[in-house]
């Protein structure tokens, strides 16, 4: 039985034409799994999240999304067909209050997907006024990250790719954005592809986690191979 959700098959490309970031990556993503994608600085994970939101032309390689050929379908599209990425760095509106944020991406669902998302996403749970007088620049970091998930999430995808969505947290807020990912991983059933920096969360969080090593897919490891991913990443021997 295949239950993918998505299937990506050799996808080579990059950002100009003759410098190649991605080469050949194949993988499948399973319907409600959450998968992690780790590797090093500069390896592709943020490209690899981008080519699935069609946001990094690539050159050749498919893209199947419950069974669809989505390939050459606009960036747009496939965030309509429910594949949206939260970008690295938390990416909100600056000079736009938290409410504002919200109103941006929902539009006509506004009042429905904050009824929705406020029990799970602490930073919406104020009052209206408090949530239109906050701009986004005022947020720390922890927050600026919590109103990026929200806005991913409000618009209902199926499948969410998180480029790194504790990065520069503190480790308080590292874990209070990993209880949040649990939390909202329960009651959405949703797929997660997890871009991740900090190894010991992904391979907690994620049923399985690849490597990307220079723009191809390295090693999978299963949930909580900690020592066998950092001996392969930092070319150590695991004890
Ligand atoms: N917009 C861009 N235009 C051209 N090259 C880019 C662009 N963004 C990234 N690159 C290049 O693509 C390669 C992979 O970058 P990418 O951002 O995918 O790595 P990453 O694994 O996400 O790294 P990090 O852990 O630092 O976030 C790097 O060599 C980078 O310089
Ligand atoms: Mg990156």
């Amino acid at each position: 039985m295949n239950d993918a959700i998505l299937k990506i098959d050799t996808i080579t490309g990059g950002y100009v034409p003759n410098v190649d970031i991605l080469h050949g990556i194949s993988m499948e993503v399973k319907q409600g799994a959450s998968v992690g994608i780790l590797g090093l600085n500069g390896s592709g994970k943020s490209s690899l999240g981008k080519a699935l939101v069609n946001m990094l032309p690539y050159r050749s390689g498919t893209l199947i999304y419950e069974g669809n050929d989505i390939t050459h379908l606009s960036a747009e599209a496939i965030s309509r067909a429910g594949i949206r990425m939260m970008f690295q760095g938390g990416q909100v509106f600056q000079s736009l209050s938290i409410w504002d944020n919200m109103r941006l991406v929902t539009a006509n669902t506004f009042e429905e997907q904050m009824e929705r998302l406020r029990p799970l996403i602490p930073i919406l749970d104020d009052t209206k006024e408090r949530l239109m007088g906050t701009m986004a620049d005022r947020l720390s970091g922890g927050q600026r990250h919590q109103l990026a998930l929200a806005m991913t999430l409000a618009t209902l995808p199926k499948i969410v790719v998180l480029d790194e969505p504790s990065a520069g947290l503190s480790p308080k807020s590292v874990a209070g954005m990993y209880d949040l990912l649990q939390k909202v991983r329960e009651e959405m059933s949703l797929t997660i592809i997890l871009i991740e920096q900090n190894i010991s969360r992904a391979v907690d969080f994620c049923d399985s986690c690849v490597l990307i090593q220079q723009g191809t897919i390295g090693k999978t490891f299963e949930r909580g191979e900690l020592k066998e991913i950092e001996a392969t990443m930092f070319n150590v021997i695991g004890q």
